[in-house]
């Protein structure tokens, strides 16, 4: 029986994505490199150092800085992230998310934030949602980066349930992946082919509808 639902934040709950996007862009592009289109999904899912290591492997340079000046890179990417999610306000939730939190509240499903964003709980709040989750993984806790099942598990653990009752959404490969190798039922919002491991899978957030998930997760339970 569906019990929880588990959410990834960034393109999910609203279009902050293309915030991360553009401020790694400009942080690749201060260095010379410049963003293959694969980023756009490479990047999303992936904490902050992933993120660079994605961008500085995928430019086979991935030995040309040291520690401390990819530590000074990131802090100069979430400086600029910082800056321009200053701006969202709950206009900036996505569109059918609203009804989906409120259809969620009244069948009384336990509901979880598993972004890997350390800034998830300033968007919560420039969204006016943060009341509407009974918890938010720290991702400062965790070992290892999505496809790792690890903030899945842990995102389950907080709400109190096992695997097979809840249903987690993702916008990411690399989180569809997560939610799988934790043995949940995945919803993968974006492009069909790049999240083909979703057990349902809609292009945008605007044809999400619990009623339909909650049958398509009832009919492999
Ligand atoms: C989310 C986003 C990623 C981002 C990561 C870390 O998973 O999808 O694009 O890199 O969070 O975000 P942070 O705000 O901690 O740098
Ligand atoms: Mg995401």
């Amino acid at each position: 029986m569906l019990k929880g639902l588990l959410f990834d934040l960034d393109g999910v709950l609203t279009d902050s994505a293309k915030f991360h996007l553009a401020a790694w862009g400009k942080v690749a592009e201060s260095i010379g490199i410049t963003l293959p289109p694969e980023a756009n999904d490479g990047l999303r899912g992936r904490s902050r150092m992933d993120s660079l290591d994605f961008i500085l492997r995928g430019a086979g340079q991935e030995d040309r800085f040291t520690e401390a000046e990819k530590e000074a890179l990131a802090t100069k990417k979430n400086a600029m992230y910082v800056e321009a999610i200053k701006s969202m306000t709950p206009a900036d939730i996505l569109p059918g998310i609203p009804q989906l939190l409120a259809d969620a509240k009244t069948k009384q499903l336990k509901m979880i934030i598993a972004s890997a964003s350390k800034n998830a709980p300033t968007i919560l709040r420039q969204l006016k949602i943060a009341a509407d989750f009974d918890g938010v993984v720290d991702p400062a806790t965790l070992h290892r980066g999505k496809p790792d099942p690890e903030i899945y598990v842990r995102a389950q653990e907080l709400a109190g349930l096992q695997a097979d009752e809840v249903v987690s959404f993702e916008d990411a490969s690399a989180g569809v992946a997560a939610i799988k190798a934790a043995g949940q039922f995945a919803v993968g919002i974006g492009d069909k082919t790049v999240l083909a491991q979703a057990d349902y899978i809609v292009p945008t957030t605007a044809a999400l509808q619990l009623s339909q998930i909650e049958a398509a997760f009832n009919a492999q339970h």
